[in-house]
C-alpha cells in the first residue's frame, strides 16, 4: 500500500487537492444566504428575515424535520429558469474550487410546482447549468430528481409524467424529504416504473430511521445506491451485506452532525463503514446550510476520526465507482487521482 508512505501532516492538503465526485447535494440546499437575498430582490419576493446575518443565525436544527422547514422557506425565491441556472453554477463553481469532477445533482420539482412553477423552467435551467459546466468549471454534471417522500405516490407519479418529456436531462430517481413514516414501500410502483423507463435509481435510507428502511430500499425499490445509509452500523448482517454486494453508500457527515444524526463528529460510523469493506463516499448534502462543502466534510471528519491516506483513496475512488458516469471517463478519474496521490507520496 504506497499511500500508507503520505506524511499524515499533509493529509489536509491532499484531502482538499484529490479529485473526488460528488453524490448527494441538493441544489436547493447550495443556496446561500447572499444569493438567496439577491434572488429574492431580483424577483420581488420578501424575506422572512431582514438580513443574510440574521438568516445564518436561524440555522440551527434539532432534526432532519426542523431543516426541511427552513429549507422549504428558502426556495420560495425561486422563480425563473435564470434563478436555477444561476444557483447551479454557484455551486458548480464551488465544486471546482474543491476538486470536484464530476457531480450528480439532486433536485425535486414537486417544492417547485407548489409554489406555481412548471418543472419545465426547474429542469431547463438546471440542465443547461450541468451543460455548461465542462467548459465553465471543467467538471461534469447531471441531475437526479428526488421524489419527495412526504407526499403521496400518486404525486410521485404525476411528478414523473410531467418530466417525462424532459427524459434525456435526468440520468436518475431518488426520494428525499421527512424520512420517519415514509418507507420505500411507499413508492415501490412508481419506482418500478421509473426503472422501467430506463432511469438509474437510489434513495435516502437509514439517515434518521432505522436499518429495515436500507432493506426495503434495496429489496423493494430496487435501487443502485442508498444516501446517507448510516444507520445501517446498527445491523452488522446488514453492513457486510452492504460490502458483499458493493452497495455505495452516500454519506454526508456535517449533515449528520448539523441534523443531530450523531452528537460528535468522533462518533461518525464512516471509517467503521469504510474498514468494514462497504464503498462509502463523502458528500455535502446542503452544504449552505450545513456550513460545509465537500472539502469541508472531508476535512472535519478526518480531523475527528482515526482516518488515514489509505481511506482518503478509498473514499475517492469509491465516488468514482459509485457514479453514474460512463466506463471511459471513470477511468480517466481514476487515473487523475492516482496522479496527485503519486505527488503525495514521501521519496
Ligand atoms: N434528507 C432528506 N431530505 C433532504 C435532505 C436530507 O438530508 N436534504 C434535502 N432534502
Ligand atoms: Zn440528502
Amino acid at each position: 500500500m504506497l499511500y500508507r508512505t503520505i506524511d499524515p501532516e499533509r493529509l489536509p492538503e491532499l484531502l482538499c487537492k484529490m479529485p473526488k465526485a460528488e453524490l448527494h447535494m441538493h441544489i436547493e440546499g447550495s443556496l446561500e444566504p447572499e444569493l438567496m437575498f439577491a434572488l429574492a430582490r431580483r424577483n420581488g419576493v420578501a424575506m422572512k428575515y431582514p438580513s443574510v446575518e440574521a438568516l445564518r443565525g436561524a440555522y440551527e436544527f434539532d432534526n432532519l424535520q426542523s431543516f426541511l422547514d427552513i429549507y422549504h422557506e428558502g426556495t420560495l425565491v425561486l422563480k425563473t429558469e435564470q434563478d436555477f441556472y444561476d444557483m447551479t453554477c454557484a455551486y458548480l463553481e464551488r465544486a471546482k474550487a474543491d476538486n470536484v469532477l464530476h457531480t450528480e445533482i439532486f433536485f425535486d420539482t414537486q417544492t417547485h410546482i407548489g409554489h406555481g412553477l412548471a418543472a419545465k423552467v426547474v429542469v431547463d435551467g438546471l440542465y443547461r447549468a450541468c451543460q455548461d459546466a465542462p467548459a465553465k468549471y471543467g467538471v461534469t454534471a447531471s441531475l437526479i430528481l428526488c421524489f419527495l417522500r412526504h407526499l403521496s405516490e400518486q404525486e410521485a407519479f404525476a411528478c414523473l409524467e410531467e418530466v417525462m418529456p424532459m427524459r434525456e436531462k435526468i440520468v436518475g430517481i431518488g426520494l428525499a424529504s421527512s424520512e420517519a413514516g415514509h418507507p420505500p414501500e411507499k413508492f415501490a410502483r412508481v419506482f418500478a416504473r421509473a426503472k422501467e423507463l430506463g432511469f438509474r435509481l437510489v434513495a435516502h435510507a437509514g439517515e434518521e430511521a432505522g436499518p429495515e428502511y436500507i432493506y426495503s430500499a434495496l429489496d423493494v425499490l430496487h435501487v443502485e445506491r442508498i444516501d446517507h445509509g448510516v444507520q445501517a452500523i446498527r445491523d452488522p448482517e446488514l453492513v457486510r451485506r452492504l460490502a458483499r454486494e458493493s452497495v455505495p453508500l452516500t454519506v454526508c457527515p456535517i449533515s449528520n452532525l448539523k441534523l443531530k444524526v450523531v452528537h460528535r463528529l468522533q462518533d461518525h460510523c464512516l471509517g467503521a463503514l469504510l474498514d468494514a469493506g462497504v464503498c462509502a463516499t463523502v458528500n455535502s448534502d446542503d452544504p449552505a446550510y450545513f456550513g460545509g462543502y465537500i472539502n469541508e466534510n472531508y476535512t472535519q471528519t478526518f480531523a475527528a476520526l482515526p482516518l488515514n491516506a489509505t481511506h482518503a483513496y478509498q473514499l475517492a475512488r469509491n465516488s468514482f465507482q459509485a457514479s453514474f458516469m460512463e466506463e471511459a471517463q471513470r477511468k480517466q478519474c481514476i487515473e487523475r487521482l492516482d496522479k496527485v496521490f503519486e505527488t503525495f507520496y514521501r521519496p
